[in-house]
């Protein structure tokens, strides 16, 4: 059985930056991971994230079709292959993305964006969700070419930042919140401490395996 990990939060919040690190110190330290991001990470998922990051105007119900119609490929065709073979998959954003962005930032109704949720993953979720919060304006000074999103008004972004900490109120358990503002490589040691507690699993099944 493999780990799965994905990271969370609004823009400019260093997710991607963490995960990457997250991803280069496990395999430095010969623990198999693999790395991928939505929307992306395969030619479906490439073709939707320069059409919903660039491209003209969607209404929300396409929006929310297109990001799960990205996952559902991407869970197809990269995660559930891999989850048999004791790698740490780790994803740059996730179902909880369209939680965030479409249901509290658009508005869309929770229960419609879990029932599209449901059909990209067939009920596969994280096993650890980490949410790097920080100030929305901290978060979009950090950009200089804005996309779609990140050209939204600020209370879009505080409704996605609201959602995200609801989301982790509910589900504490799932989640580790990490203050986004801290440096970098104190960010880095919070989530190592907490993804280190969820490698023996990985570890045992190397040595069955
Ligand atoms: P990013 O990965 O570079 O942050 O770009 C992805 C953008 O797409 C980001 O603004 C968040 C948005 N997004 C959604 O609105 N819903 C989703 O389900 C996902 C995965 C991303």
């Amino acid at each position: 059985m493999s780990i799965f990990i994905t990271f969370e939060g609004g823009e400019g919040s260093g997710k991607s930056t963490q995960a990457r690190a997250l991803h280069r110190r496990l395999l430095s330290m010969g623990i198999p991971s693999l790395l991928t991001h939505e929307p992306g990470g395969t030619p479906v998922g490439k073709g939707v994230r320069s059409w919903l990051k660039f491209k003209g105007k969607i209404v929300p119900s396409s929006e929310l079709l297109f990001f799960t119609a990205s996952r559902a490929q991407l869970v197809a065709e990269v995660i559930r292959p891999t989850l048999k073979s004791g790698t740490v998959i780790i994803c740059d954003r996730f179902a909880e993305s369209t939680i965030a962005y479409q249901g509290y930032g658009r508005g869309l109704a929770l229960d419609l964006i879990e029932a599209a949720n449901n059909i990209a993953t067939g009920g596969l979720r994280p096993d650890l969700i980490v949410l790097l919060d920080l100030p929305v304006e901290q978060g979009l000074s950090r950009k200089r070419l804005k996309d779609r999103f990140e050209r939204e008004e600020i209370t879009f972004h505080q409704r996605v930042r609201q959602g995200y900490l609801e989301m982790t109120r509910k589900e504490p358990q799932r989640w580790l919140v990490v203050d986004g503002s801290l440096p970098k490589k104190e960010i880095e040691h919070l989530i190592w401490e907490r993804v280190e507690q969820l490698l023996p699993k990985v570890r045992k099944n190397e040595k069955r395996g």
